[in-house]
Order: structure tokens, then C-alpha cells, then sequence
């Protein structure tokens, strides 16, 4: 039996690092695992522009040691009236790595989101020109559909559509919860991937319902049946390159979340990188970690991999129910639980 692993540093593909005092409170914990990390633009007001992604980004490094060596890579939040050519010029410039599709209303912060593809176009064509991914949060908002209908019902309504009209465009998928979005994207071409969160690989959707109803294991898109899970944990393990490590970790406030109308996400990052590898591990694929985790990302996104190493040694720890946070106390994923992995030096 393995007992320990060593892997290219990872990146995280798909955070949430806020702003103000959650971000002093949460941006280490992701700077001390992974090397980059895609930075979500769903801050209030959203991040819509070069010259506010570039002040964000200030932000984030002022809130890190110096010389932590992390490296934050911005998008644009997309709006129906979004400005191609700042967006060009931005990316051209280093500060936009990609630009994100929020539906409009379809989760946290995505009220400014896009109510219908067709009002992006033009922007979506010049992305395609530029090589400027597109990241899509794929569900539908209509309240007619079953919540955990609506990423199936996304793909067949607009992703379909979306990679028809442009064949050339580089699309992840974020957080991806179901056997429709695996086979979806094992059916398409090299330039359509997928992220997948550690929680969407460790729980289902009862865990919501564990002995009464669990705040904490409420994300969007939400968890779906066991038989969604398993085919995560197949795509995830595969050794295929269009699945990479995305966390979407997305810390709220306890009070947020444990309230009569909890807001959505799930704070991992503190034990994201042994979470994954405990998902590996029980599937026998301790040998892809490095991959999903460390080069299919990078790869996706035409960027070198990292250079330096981390160590996992199977080690029992506990995970703490509570991890302070500049004194507000927020609630981790495997809060209270083992994981078998610890990072060596951890
Ligand atoms: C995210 C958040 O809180 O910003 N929440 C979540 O449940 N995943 C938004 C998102 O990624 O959809
Ligand atoms: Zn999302
Ligand atoms: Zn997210």
C-alpha cells in the first residue's frame, strides 16, 4: 500500500476568495496548497472590469504574506452589456486569464449574471478569436425546473447550442454534478473541459439531510443522487485531461449559513489537496492525483506546470468542526470527520 505521495504543486482551477475581511481570513488557506488558483468574480459589485480585477488582484496579494509565491489568475463576470474590448484588452494585458458565465440569478452574487446567451454573443465570438476561456456555471433558473434537473436541462437548452455555434471556444465546465455533464463532456472535443469540486466527489444529496437538515453541505449546484457521485469519481480518476481540480470553495459567515434561508457553498479549501487524495486513494488511482490535480489544468489553460512538489502521507487527522477566521468561526467540509491524508509538514 502506498503510504506516501509526492505530486507537481496543484492548482485550484475555481475559488472563491471574497473580499475585505473574509478574504484576510481565507486566502491562505488556498495559498498554501496550491500555486494559482482561478479567482471567482462574484464579489458585490461583481468584478467586471480590467482596471477592478487589477485592484482585486492587489487586494488579494496584500492580503498574503510577502513572498507566499501565489500567484492569483482573474476573470471577468459577464454581464449582458459586458464590454468586449475592455475584456480583450485585459486579457491581452495578464490581468483576465478567463470570463465567467453566471445565469442570471442562478446562484451567490449572479443577479448582474447574463439572462440569455444571445446577448453575449459578439463578446463570446472575440473570446473565441483571443483563446480566452469561458467559464460557465451550467444550470437554468427557470423556476418551472427541478433544482437537481437543472444542469442536465442547461446542457440540453444551451451548452449544446453554445459549442455548436462556436466550435473553436474554449469552455470548463465548473463544478459539474452529474453523469449528464460527464458524458456531455467526454463526448466533445479537447477544447471543452470540466472542473469537479472534492465535495461533489465525497457527498450526495442526503447528505443535506443527515439526521435533520445540514446547512453545511448545501452548495449550487447542489449535490445530486449517489449514481451522479460515482460517475464524478470515474471522470475524476479517469487520467483523462478534461477534468481538472476546481475546489469552489466558498466560505459564508456561520450565521449565513445556519439560517432560514442559508446562502450556497462549501468552505474546503483548508483541506482540499487531502480530501481529493482520499478520493483517489478508495478508488485505487493514487497514480492520477498528479494530473487532475497538477497538469491537466495548466494544460487546458496553455500555462507551464508548476515546478515545485508537495507530499501527502497517509496519516490520520481529524478535521476541526470550526476554523477561526479573524474571530468569526467558519465551518469546514469534513468538519468533525477523519481524512486519511495529511500533507507532510502540515
Ligand atoms: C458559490 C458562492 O458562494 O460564491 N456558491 C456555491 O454554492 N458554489 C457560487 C458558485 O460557485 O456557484
Ligand atoms: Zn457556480
Ligand atoms: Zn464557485
Amino acid at each position: 500500500m502506498t503510504d506516501t505521495i509526492t505530486i507537481r504543486r496543484p492548482d485550484d482551477w475555481h475559488v472563491h476568495l471574497r473580499d475585505g475581511a473574509m478574504l484576510e481570513a481565507v486566502a491562505l488557506f488556498t495559498a498554501r496548497q496550491f500555486a494559482r488558483a482561478i479567482v471567482m468574480p462574484n464579489l458585490s459589485p461583481p468584478v467586471t472590469s480590467a482596471a477592478s480585477a487589477a485592484a482585486y488582484r492587489d487586494r488579494i496579494m496584500a492580503a498574503l504574506p510577502a513572498g507566499s509565491g501565489f500567484t492569483p489568475l482573474m476573470t471577468c463576470y459577464l454581464t449582458d452589456d459586458a464590454d468586449a474590448d475592455d475584456m480583450a484588452r485585459g486579457h491581452a494585458e495578464g490581468i483576465f486569464t478567463a470570463a465567467k458565465l453566471y445565469p442570471a440569478n442562478a446562484t451567490t452574487n449572479s443577479a448582474h449574471g447574463v439572462t440569455d446567451v444571445a446577448h453575449i454573443m459578439p463578446v463570446l465570438e472575440r473570446m473565441q478569436e483571443i483563446g480566452m476561456p469561458l467559464l460557465v456555471h451550467g444550470e437554468v433558473t427557470d423556476g418551472d425546473i427541478d433544482i437537481f434537473d437543472r444542469e442536465a436541462v442547461f446542457i440540453d437548452r444551451v451548452m449544446t447550442k453554445l459549442i455548436r455555434s462556436l466550435p473553436e471556444l474554449k469552455v470548463v465546465f465548473e463544478h459539474i454534478t452529474t453523469a449528464q455533464a460527464v458524458q456531455f463532456v467526454d463526448s466533445t472535443g479537447p477544447n471543452i473541459a470540466a472542473t469537479i469540486t472534492p465535495h461533489h466527489l465525497h457527498i450526495n444529496r442526503n447528505a443535506m439531510f443527515a439526521g435533520g437538515i445540514r446547512p453545511h453541505a448545501y452548495c449550487l449546484p447542489v449535490a445530486k443522487r449517489e449514481l451522479h457521485r460515482l460517475a464524478l469519481r470515474k471522470a475524476a480518476t479517469s487520467g483523462s485531461s478534461k477534468y481538472f481540480l476546481g475546489t469552489d470553495s466558498a466560505p459564508h459567515e456561520v450565521h449565513a449559513k445556519e439560517s432560514a434561508c442559508g446562502c450556497a457553498g462549501i468552505f474546503n479549501a483548508p483541506y482540499a489537496l487531502e480530501s481529493y487524495a482520499a478520493v483517489f486513494d478508495e478508488e485505487g488511482a493514487l497514480d492520477r492525483l498528479e494530473g487532475f490535480a497538477s497538469e491537466h489544468g495548466p494544460k487546458f489553460y496553455g500555462l507551464p506546470c508548476n515546478e515545485g512538489r508537495v507530499s501527502l502521507e497517509r496519516r490520520p487527522a481529524i478535521i476541526p468542526e470550526n476554523i477561526d477566521a479573524a474571530g468569526s468561526p467558519l465551518v469546514p467540509f469534513h468538519g468533525g470527520a477523519t481524512l486519511n491524508w495529511q500533507i507532510v509538514g502540515s
